[in-house]
C-alpha cells in the first residue's frame, strides 16, 4: 500500500490507457490528444496558455523560471521547506533570487510576507504552493494577489497541490504554475503541467532569447498554434494516461470535489494522529491537504513505525527532510486514494504504539 507523497498508486484504468498500439507525435490523432489536455489544463486552471512538457515536475518549474526571468531580475523567494530551497537553487541558475527564510513548520501568509514585498524591488516572486517535504499549505492567494499588485510576476511550485488543492490563476494572482503528473491528479511520473496568465504570455513572447532550446516556451506556443502538437516528441503513452486521468477526475465532480475529497482525507489523518499523541510539523492553519508531516517522540520511535509498516504490513509512508529527517514521518492522502487504506494505515500506527 502506497501511502508516498508521489508518485500515488494509479488506478488500474489509467494503466490500461497507455496500452494501444503506438501513434506517431505527428498525425491528427495526436493533435486532438493534446488538444484536449491543454483544453482542459486551460479550463482547470483558467489560465492564457497551457503545456504538458516531457519531464518530472523540477522541469517544468525550470521552465517556468528561465522564460518569466531574465539573468538580472531580482526575484522574491519564500522557502519553507526541501523544495522551497531547490526552487532557489533553481533561480539562482537564471536570475538574481532573494531568498527569506522561516521557522521549520511555519507556513507563509500575507502578514509575514507584505513588507518584504513592499521593500523589495523584485520582479518576480516564486514559491512553493505546498511544500511536500513537511506538509505545509502556504496562503499562496493573498500573496500571489498582492505581489501582482505591486505589479510583479508570480510563479508557483504547485507540483504537490492541485487538485487536492485550489488553483485559480487568474483570481489568485498566479502567473506561472506547475503541476507534476505522479502526485494529485494520480496519472504515472513523467508530464508536467503548465499554466501561463495573460501577463506571463507577454513576458516570454516579447524575449529575443531564452537560455534553453527545449524548455523554450515560445517553440511550444508556435507548435501548438500550427497544428495543436508539441514541439518534440511527447511521451504519448502518459497523455493518454492524463487524459483518463482527467476523465476520472471529472466523472468525480471535478476539481472542487476533489479538493474536499483530499481535505476531509488530510483533517482525518490530523485528528487520529493527534489523538494518538504525535506533534503535527505544519503550524495550524498551514496544513496540506495532500501529505500530512507528524513528529515522533525520537528517531527510533519513527524508524520501527516506518520499518513495521512496511515489513509486516506492507504500507509504505515516508519520512520527513531537513529539521524533521531523523523524528519526522509523513503519510500522502494524495491522488485517487480509498480512505479505507489511509484509515488502515493509522490503525496499524496504533496498533504499533500499543505493542512497543
Ligand atoms: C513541491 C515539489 N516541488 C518539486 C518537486 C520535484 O518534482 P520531480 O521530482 O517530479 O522533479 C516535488 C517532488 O516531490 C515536490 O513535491
Amino acid at each position: 500500500m502506497l501511502l508516498t507523497p508521489g508518485p500515488v498508486p494509479v488506478l488500474e484504468e489509467i494503466l490500461k490507457a497507455q496500452c494501444k498500439e503506438m501513434i506517431t507525435h505527428r498525425c491528427k490523432e495526436s493533435s486532438e490528444l493534446y488538444y484536449d489536455i491543454v483544453e482542459r489544463l486551460l479550463k482547470y486552471f483558467n489560465a492564457k496558455e497551457a503545456y504538458a512538457i516531457t519531464g518530472s515536475g523540477a522541469l517544468g518549474i525550470e521552465t517556468l523560471v528561465l522564460n518569466l526571468c531574465e539573468k538580472d531580475d531580482k526575484v522574491l523567494c519564500f522557502p519553507n521547506g526541501d523544495f522551497g530551497e531547490k526552487l532557489v537553487l533553481t533561480v539562482k541558475v537564471y536570475a538574481d533570487a532573494d531568498p527569506h527564510s522561516i521557522e521549520a513548520g511555519k507556513g507563509w501568509n500575507l502578514e509575514r510576507t507584505k513588507e518584504i514585498i513592499d521593500n523589495s524591488n523584485a520582479k518576480v516572486l516564486a514559491m512553493v504552493y505546498n511544500e511536500t517535504s513537511y506538509g505545509i499549505r502556504n496562503h499562496i492567494k493573498e500573496i500571489c494577489k498582492y505581489a501582482k499588485s505591486k505589479d510583479m510576476l508570480t510563479i508557483l511550485d504547485g507540483i504537490s497541490a492541485w487538485p487536492g488543492t485550489e488553483m485559480d490563476m487568474k483570481e489568485f494572482g498566479v502567473d506561472g504554475f506547475a503541476v507534476g503528473s505522479q502526485k494529485a491528479i494520480a496519472a504515472p511520473p513523467g508530464l508536467v503541467l503548465i499554466g501561463l496568465s495573460k501577463d506571463a504570455v507577454e513576458r516570454y513572447s516579447g524575449r529575443a532569447s531564452v537560455p534553453s532550446y527545449y524548455c523554450d516556451l515560445r517553440r511550444h506556443q508556435k507548435r501548438y498554434k500550427k497544428d495543436n502538437q508539441t514541439p518534440n516528441t511527447p511521451a504519448i503513452t502518459l497523455f493518454w494516461a492524463l487524459q483518463k486521468a482527467f476523465d476520472i477526475l471529472d466523472q468525480k465532480g471535478g476539481p472542487n470535489a476533489s479538493v474536499k475529497r483530499h481535505a476531509d482525507a488530510a483533517a482525518y489523518t490530523r485528528k487520529r494522529l493527534a489523538d494518538m499523541g504525535f506533534g503535527l510539523i505544519a503550524e495550524k492553519g498551514f496544513e496540506s491537504n495532500t501529505v500530512t508531516g507528524f513528529v515522533c517522540q525520537s528517531a527510533e520511535q519513527a524508524k520501527t513505525i516506518r520499518s513495521k509498516l512496511l515489513d509486516e504490513h506492507n504500507i509504505r509512508i515516508v519520512g520527513s527532510r531537513s529539521t524533521f529527517k531523523e523524528n519526522g514521518l509523513r503519510i500522502a492522502h494524495m491522488g485517487n486514494f480509498d480512505i479505507k487504506n489511509i484509515e488502515a494505515a493509522l490503525d496499524t500506527i496504533e496498533e504499533i504504539l500499543r505493542e512497543s
